[in-house]
C-alpha cells in the first residue's frame, strides 16, 4: 500500500464522495435519492460552516470519506434552501410513491423526535473502497474527524446507523461509541444510536 493521505475534502470531490456514498451505503435512505441529489448534498457539506469532510488518498485518488455536523438540522435547512429548485426537480417523481415521500419525511424530521436527547453533533458518513478496508484507514479518518470536532469546541457527537451494518457496527465500537438507544428512523427499520464524549 502506497502512502495514505487525509485532507479536507474540496468541491471537485463531490463525485467520487457521492460515488462511494451510493456504492456503499446502499441501505441508507439517502442512497435511493440517487447520484445528483448526493453530490448536492456533499457540495453542501463541504461549502458549510457548520459541516465538514474529510477524505483519504492514494496517489491523488479518493477511496474514502467521513463527513460531519455540528447539527443535522441546521444542515438540511441549508441544503434545501440552496437547491431546493434542484431538489424538487429530483424529489418530485419519487413524491408519487407513497413510500419514498414517507421515507424523505422520516429522514428530514428524525432528528426533531423528542425522545433522542442527544448531541447534535453528528458523524454523518464514513466510507472505505473495498481494496482499501482492513487496513485501518477508516480508523486513521475517523481520528481525524475527533480532531476537527474537538477544533470545532464540540464535546459529544453521535452516529446513527443502520443495525444491520454489522462492519460499521463493530467499527463504531471499536472507535469508542457507546450504544445509546436503538430507534426506527423508518418504520420497522431499526436504527442504533453511538455517542462519543471528547
Ligand atoms: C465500516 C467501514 C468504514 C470500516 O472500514 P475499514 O477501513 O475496513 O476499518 P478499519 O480497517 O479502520 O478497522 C478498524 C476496526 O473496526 C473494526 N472493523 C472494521 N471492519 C470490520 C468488520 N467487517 N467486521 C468486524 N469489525 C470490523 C475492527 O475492530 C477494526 O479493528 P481491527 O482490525 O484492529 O480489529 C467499512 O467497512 C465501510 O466503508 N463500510 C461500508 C460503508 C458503511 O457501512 N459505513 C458506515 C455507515 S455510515
Amino acid at each position: 500500500m502506497n502512502i495514505i493521505n487525509l485532507r479536507k475534502a474540496t468541491l471537485q470531490d463531490c463525485e467520487k464522495i457521492a460515488d462511494l456514498h451510493k456504492d456503499y451505503i446502499q441501505s441508507g435512505f439517502l442512497s435511493t435519492l440517487g447520484v445528483p441529489l448526493l453530490r448536492l448534498l456533499y457540495h453542501t457539506i463541504i461549502n458549510s460552516n457548520n459541516t465538514f469532510c474529510i477524505v483519504a488518498e492514494e496517489d491523488k485518488e479518493v477511496i474514502g470519506f467521513v463527513s460531519g455536523t455540528g447539527d443535522i438540522k441546521s444542515t438540511y435547512k441549508h441544503f434545501l434552501r440552496r437547491n431546493f429548485l434542484k431538489a424538487s426537480i429530483v424529489l418530485f417523481p419519487k413524491f408519487i410513491s407513497i413510500k419514498t415521500a414517507r421515507r424523505i419525511f422520516e429522514t428530514l424530521f428524525y432528528p426533531v423526535k423528542k425522545e433522542q436527547n442527544l448531541p447534535a453533533p453528528e458523524l454523518l458518513s464514513i466510507v472505505v473502497d473495498k481494496n482499501y478496508q482492513g487496513q485501518g484507514i477508516s480508523q486513521k479518518i475517523f481520528k481525524e474527524l475527533i480532531e476537527e470536532f474537538r477544533r470545532r469546541g464540540i464535546t459529544q457527537f453521535k452516529v446513527v446507523v443502520g443495525s444491520q451494518l454489522i462492519p460499521a457496527c463493530r467499527f463504531y465500537e471499536k472507535m469508542g461509541g457507546k450504544l445509546h438507544s436503538e430507534i426506527e428512523v423508518h418504520k420497522d427499520e431499526k436504527s442504533r444510536v453511538y455517542v462519543w464524549e471528547l
